[in-house]
């Protein structure tokens, strides 16, 4: 055993026993004692170590505690080999086991077996249409900027001041925000969702999310606690008649809806209905989150108001986001929302991240300012109205009879019923052994239900991908059809919701 190199000091607070035994596990990791090697006895270290005798037993019941080293009475301490490692030591004690320490919760695998070639199974814009040579030279822009070393210091829970300001002024010219709101900048709308969910919905309290929803979002309510109620949503948004009934039975604190291009529905509710939500919740008292992410991806129709721009009760709150209509991969998105709810929010977000990434918020405020926001909309709104039709077009072709589908009118996603008694896991890994991927209903709900249905995101595909990807889905579905004998029995169905 290589004496000089344990090192002890006897002016630290760690015991000496303790030091003395990772001084030795360290020898045993670095192969300066193998295994099988007999350790000195007891009394010939403290010996030669000047220790009394009980500091080394006390350092060697430690390593066998460890598992590294074994005693047997009257031969002496001996290193152990490691069972897991094929006669190999291990580089310190024994193995962790993540599994007695990790929650047992089910994560979410998303790994298809095949390689996909056309993927409707996220909502995101086309990565080819991103204007790069822009985006690169108003990057530089900024980092060059007089502005570099503040972007570049700590900053405030609120957001990039610049950016913050900006999109409030905005707001408010377009009376979506009042006089009593602020604003706060998120990572992203997803961000915003965890932590409004984590300042109003507590455990127990009851929330109303439409059904079927977005993923992540009902995931962050549930993980809070929230008793979660689900409010269907049709093709035109959700069912207001039924929301009434649940604002009566459950008197929810919260009702988070997407009154635009809903995800992932792609529904979006006729200004009538948005003034009766807002009626609704005046009689019974609720708060409104309203999503409005996809909003400005209009291709047809006139452009509805928000429910925070019918609200005067201060009930609404409104969360906006980058990634939708410019760049998800740099995180930016906000909520406004009266003053006393933002400073909670701003204080919960402090303990999470100290603040959102100062240089995202200045270069996309620079990409808002220069008005290269304004045309790449203008670009995607053109590009989005052509994918919409493309897979408008495909779904009636190729989808079996007695499918149906909504009929969006901007967004970047649409839903599909299949026809009894097809589900949707069930055929999607024959789709995905063809190329294409898509994500089937019960993805969509806390209570795993719509086997039936499945969503296609088309914002980030070619007209001609949505056109082969709807054609294969088509295809598998008829021939799966086919092979069931359940299939004659049944009566078409209308095509269309
Ligand atoms: C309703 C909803 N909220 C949040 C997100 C995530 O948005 P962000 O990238 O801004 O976090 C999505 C993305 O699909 C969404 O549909």
């Amino acid at each position: 055993m290589v004496l000089d190199l344990i090192r002890l000091d006897t002016a630290s607070e760690v015991p000496l026993y303790r030091q003395l035994s990772s001084s030795i596990a360290e020898l045993i990791g670095r192969g300066g004692i193998r295994a099988g090697e007999r350790l000195p006895a007891t009394r010939e270290l403290a010996g030669l170590l000047g220790l009394n005798r009980t500091t080394i037993s006390a350092a060697y019941a430690l390593l066998e505690e460890q598992g590294l080293i074994h005693g047997h009475v009257g031969r002496g301490s001996f290193v152990a080999s490691h069972p897991d490692s094929g006669g190999e030591l291990p580089s310190t004690g024994p193995r962790i086991n993540w599994d007695a320490i990790l929650p047992r919760e089910e994560l979410q695998a998303n790994n298809p077996a095949h390689s996909i070639e056309i993927s409707f199974s996220s909502s995101r814009p086309a990565r080819e249409a991103f204007p790069l040579a822009s985006f690169r030279r108003l990057a530089r822009e900024v980092i060059d900027s007089p502005q570099a070393a503040d972007i570049l210091q700590l900053g405030s829970p609120h957001g990039y001041g610049p950016l913050r300001r900006y999109l409030l002024e905005e707001a408010k010219a377009a009376e979506m925000a009042g006089p009593e709101d602020d604003l706060i900048i998120t990572n992203g709308c997803q961000q915003a969702w965890d932590l409004l969910a984590r300042v109003l919905a507590p455990a127990g309290t009851p929330v109303v999310l439409e059904d079927p929803i977005y993923h992540g979002l009902w995931q962050v309510f549930a993980r809070a606690g929230a008793e979660v109620i689900p409010a269907p949503v049709t093709g035109s948004g959700v069912d207001t008649g039924v929301l009434e009934q649940l604002f009566q039975r459950h008197r929810p604190r919260l009702a988070v809806l997407t009154p635009s291009f809903q995800n992932p529905t792609g529904a979006t509710l006729p200004l009538n209905q948005r003034q009766r939500v807002i009626d609704l919740a005046k009689q019974h008292n609720v708060v409104l989150l309203e999503s409005d992410i996809y909003s400005e991806l209009r291709y047809r129709e006139a452009a509805l108001p928000r429910l925070k721009q019918l609200d005067t009760s201060g009930r609404v709150v409104l969360l906006g986001s980058y990634s939708k209509v410019a760049f998800p991969g740099l995180r930016v998105g906000w909520v406004i929302a009266p003053r006393p709810l933002v400073a909670h929010l701003a204080a919960l977000k402090q303990m999470s991240d100290l603040h959102s990434d100062h240089l995202s918020q200045a270069v996309l405020l620079r990409f808002a300012e220069s008005g290269e926001l304004r045309k790449h909309i203008e670009r995607t709104r053109d590009a989005g109205s052509q994918r919409l039709e493309s897979v408008l077009r495909a779904c009636r072709e190729h989808l079996p009879a007695g499918a149906r589908f909504t009929r969006p009118d901007g967004g970047m996603s649409l839903w599909v019923e299949l026809p009894p008694p097809l589900r949707s896991v069930d055929l999607l890994p024959r789709v995905q052994a063809q190329g294409v991927d898509f994500l089937p209903g019960s993805y969509f709900s806390a209570e795993r239900s719509h086997p039936r249905g499945l969503r296609l995101s088309f914002g980030g595909l070619l007209p001609e991908q949505i056109e082969r990807g709807v054609r294969i889905i088509g295809e598998v579905a008829k021939r799966e059809l086919q092979s069931s004998a359940t299939y004659a029995a049944q009566e078409p169905v209308s095509a269309v919701v």
